[in-house]
């Protein structure tokens, strides 16, 4: 058996937590491999709506196993929150939840490190989501991190102690009110109460060596999806540096944030948006200020899941999502929020970009100053609920062959609303 991998092609909410929901039946075990609280994955079924920050987006499933891998960072407050709110609604959490012990903590320091280097930058900050994201790798690269197989040594606060000083040494060094810090409307006190009480309840997940338990899991013939966070274009590596998150996103984020092997590597299930959007600062070639973008935030509901912040909206840009394609060796796209674009008369795909008179379709290493090279197609101007792939109107599918022809890749699975039953499963391969 291999691993399948399902991840974000554009700048993160493409849909994953969606999609992950609705192909968890055929898998054993879903399993996070990167990224931390900065995630919100919504899932919605039966008139319920949750946003996962942490969990698998398996966990609604009885009987499936969903693992916080290695990769992932974990803040022990809002982890013990959303295990209490998707407790609430009837659904077993700990018998059907495991956490590596290799994953790392992230401190109430940690988070209010992130408030003060976001505001040091000024006008230049990220847009982070403030959740400790930034300062946790670099304390796990530079081997100053906790883990959560720490927690289990008598001397975990000692080294919590020494580790939050170092933190706010580094703190006192800006110019900063850290009496006046809210971490999650609270003060750093307060929030780091919160984090100490919630330990005991991390302490109830059962915590594991997850690369020997999936690579055993494998070995049993079992299915292992891989669930990624963020986006491609959010990679460290290959995103719009700086104005990107501290993982790996792509596909190396599996390998290293799981412990599996390349060779093991199965499915690559790249989630793409009908549009872009973007949350938080940064350079967006196809961004709209206009009221198409407007149309597309108030008809897609483009508002942060995790921060509620306003999310950018633009044309689907196509030299990205060839980049995506191409760094993560997608065998099969997934498109999601195609019904946002119902009622477009008009759409348009950013082909190529152009800059200095030259136009060119690879993504430069500096893309603040492109302009986008649009085309325009018909839009289906229909409700696509209720019909399958033959019954969809002409001017979709022709959409929809039109992002397979570009990008190279078949597209297997669309997403025409925000509910696990609004699904349509396209078996016929129009590359071919
Ligand atoms: P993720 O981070 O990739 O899991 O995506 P988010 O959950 O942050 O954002 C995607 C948003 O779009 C959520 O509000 C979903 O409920 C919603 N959504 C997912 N698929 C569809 C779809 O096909 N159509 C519409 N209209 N909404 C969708
Ligand atoms: P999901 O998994 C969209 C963005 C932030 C900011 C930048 C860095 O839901 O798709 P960070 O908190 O990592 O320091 O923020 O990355 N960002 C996301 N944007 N979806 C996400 O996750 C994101 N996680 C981080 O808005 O621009
Ligand atoms: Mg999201």
């Amino acid at each position: 058996m291999k691993v399948d991998v399902l991840l974000g092609l554009q700048w993160g909410d493409e849909g994953k937590g969606k999609i992950v929901d609705v192909l968890t039946p055929d898998y054993d075990v879903i399993a996070r491999f990167q990224g931390g609280p900065n995630a919100g994955h919504t899932i919605e079924f039966e008139g319920k709506k949750f946003i996962l920050h942490t969990i698998p987006s398996g966990i609604f499933y009885p009987g499936k196993v969903n693992v916080i891998g290695n990769g992932v960072i974990v803040d022990p407050y809002i982890l013990s929150l959303e295990i209490e709110k998707v407790r609430k609604q009837g659904f077993t959490v700990f018998d059907n939840l495991r956490i590596s012990r290799k994953a790392h903590l992230i401190l109430p320091s940690h988070r209010l490190l992130d408030a003060i280097y976001e505001s040091a930058k000024g006008k230049d900050k990220i847009g982070s989501t403030l959740k400790g994201i930034g300062p946790t790798y670099t304390d796990k690269m530079g081997r100053n991190g906790l883990r959560i197989g720490d927690l289990h040594y008598a001397d975990f606060y000692e080294k919590y102690e020494a580790t939050k000083a170092g933190h706010l040494r580094i703190a006192a060094s800006y110019d900063f009110d850290i009496a006046a810090v809210k971490i999650d409307g609270m003060s750093f006190a307060e929030y780091e109460q919160q984090w100490k009480d919630a330990i005991a309840v991390i302490k109830k997940i059962e915590h594991i060596d997850s690369e020997y338990f999936l690579n055993t899991m494998l070995q049993e013939g079992k299915k292992i999806l891989a669930e990624g966070a963020q986006g491609s274009l959010l990679d460290i590596d290959f995103g719009s540096y700086p104005f990107v998150t501290s993982s790996n996103t792509t596909i190396a984020g599996v390998c290293s944030g799981l412990g599996i092997a390349p060779s093991n590597i199965g499915k690559v299930f790249g989630i793409v948006k009908a549009y872009c959007t973007r949350v938080g600062s940064g350079p967006f070639p196809t961004e709209l200020s206009d009221d198409d973008g407007e149309r597309m935030r108030r008809q897609g509901n483009e508002f942060g899941s995790t921060t509620g912040r306003p999310r950018r909206c633009g044309w689907l840009d196509i030299p990205a999502l060839r980049y995506a394609v191409m760094l993560n060796g997608v065998t099969d796209i997934i498109l999601t929020k195609a019904d946002v674009l119902n009622n477009f008369e008009t759409i348009k795909i950013c082909t190529h970009y152009r800059k200095d008179d030259t136009s060119f379709d690879y993504m430069p290493f500096d893309i603040t100053d492109i302009q986008p090279e649009l085309i325009e197609v018909n839009g289906w101007q229909s409700d696509l609920n209720n019909r399958t792939w033959e019954q969809m109107p002409a001017a979709f599918t022709d959409y929809v062959r039109t992002i397979e022809q570009m990008s190279g890749v078949k597209i297997s699975i669309i997403s025409t609303g925000v509910d696990r039953e609004q699904i349509v499963r396209k078996i016929e391969n129009t590359l071919q």
